[in-house]
C-alpha cells in the first residue's frame, strides 16, 4: 500500500487562536533534584496529531504523565481545555482523555470484555450501551468478537495493542495520549498498525499526542513533531521543518537516523 506522507503538516493545521486541548505553562518536573523536564511552555492544539519524539530518557513519558495528571509539575501549570488540572477536578478531566501507557496496561486478570467495559461501568453506563460501544470499537480496531472472552496473555502483542487502543477510546474522549503504542511490535505488524492508526485518527478527528522513538513513525502519523532531548525541546515543527531547517546538528542526526538515536541505557 502506498503511503500518503504528511510531511509539511499543512493539512491539519489548527486555528492558533483557539483554546488548546492541553497546555504546559512554564511547567517542569524534577525527580530527586534531577531534571526530567525543563520548565516549558507547550500548546497542544485540537484535532491534530502531535508526536513527542526523542531518545530514551528525553522526557517524553513525563510530558504525557503531566497532561494526564499522573504527576504534578514542581512549578508552573498544566491546563486542559483552558482550565488548570486540579486534584479536585481530575477524575472528570481524565474521563475526557484516553490514555495508553507505555506497556499497554491491560489488566491481566480480566478478560478483554472486562478490560474494555471497566471504565464505562464505573461511570454508570447501561450494559446495552457498553455492548454496543464494544462492538463498534472492535470493528474500528479490526478485532474479532471471539477475543472478548480471552485474557490479555492469550492475545498476540499486536492484538493487545489494539485492545489497549479500543479501551482508551471507550468513553469517546476528545483527547488521546498514546505512549509508544507500537513499541514492542515486530516491524511488519508495526507497519500495518501504523496504517490502522492513521486511518483511525483521520476517522475520529481526535486530538492525539503520540510518543515514539521512531522518526519515520512520527513523520507518518503526526503533522507536528516535538523533538525532546535532555528534558528540553530541541525543535518543534513539521517533519519538513526538522528535515530541511534543522535547529542544530542534533536534530539533523536524529532525522538522519530515521529510527532515533542509539540508546544509552535501554
Ligand atoms: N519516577 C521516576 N523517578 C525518578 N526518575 C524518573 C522517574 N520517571 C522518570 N525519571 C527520569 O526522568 C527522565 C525522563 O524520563 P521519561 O520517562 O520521561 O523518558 P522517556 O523519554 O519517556 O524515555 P523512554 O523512551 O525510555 O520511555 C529520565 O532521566 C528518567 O530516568
Ligand atoms: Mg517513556
Amino acid at each position: 500500500m502506498m503511503r500518503e506522507w504528511n510531511l509539511d503538516g499543512a493539512a491539519m493545521t489548527d486555528n492558533a487562536s483557539s483554546v488548546p486541548m492541553f497546555e504546559l505553562r512554564d511547567a517542569g518536573k524534577r525527580y530527586a533534584g534531577q531534571m526530567a523536564l525543563a520548565p516549558m511552555d507547550l500548546r497542544i492544539e485540537r484535532g491534530r496529531t502531535t508526536a513527542l519524539i526523542g531518545s530514551s530518557g528525553s522526557g517524553k513519558s513525563t510530558v504525557l504523565k503531566l497532561l494526564m495528571g499522573l504527576i504534578w509539575p514542581d512549578r508552573g501549570q498544566v491546563c486542559m481545555e483552558g482550565s488548570p488540572l486540579t486534584r479536585r477536578a481530575l477524575t472528570a478531566q481524565r474521563r475526557r482523555i484516553g490514555y495508553v501507557i507505555q506497556e499497554g496496561g491491560l489488566f491481566p486478570h480480566l478478560t478483554i470484555a472486562q478490560n474494555l467495559s471497566l471504565q464505562a461501568r464505573s461511570v454508570g453506563w447501561a450494559a446495552t450501551r457498553i455492548q454496543a460501544r464494544v462492538t463498534s470499537l472492535l470493528d474500528l480496531v479490526r478485532l474479532q468478537a471471539d477475543v472478548l472472552r480471552r485474557y490479555p496473555a492469550e492475545l498476540s502483542g499486536g492484538q493487545r495493542q489494539r485492545v489497549a487502543l479500543a479501551r482508551a477510546l471507550m468513553l469517546d474522549p476528545p483527547a488521546l495520549l498514546l505512549d509508544e503504542p507500537l513499541g514492542a511490535l515486530d516491524p511488519v505488524v508495526r507497519h500495518d498498525l501504523q496504517d490502522e492508526l492513521a486511518r483511525i485518527f483521520a476517522e475520529l478527528k481526535t486530538t492525539v499526542v503520540l510518543v515514539t522513538h521512531d522518526m519515520a513513525e512520527a513523520a507518518f502519523l503526526a503533522s507536528r513533531l516535538v523533538l525532546l532531548e535532555g528534558g528540553r525541546v530541541r525543535q518543534d515543527g513539521s517533519f519538513a521543518d526538522l528535515r530541511d531547517r534543522p535547529a542544530d546538528a542534533f536534530v539533523s542526526r536524529f532525522v538522519a537516523s530515521g529510527r532515533g538515536l542509539p540508546q544509552a541505557d535501554a
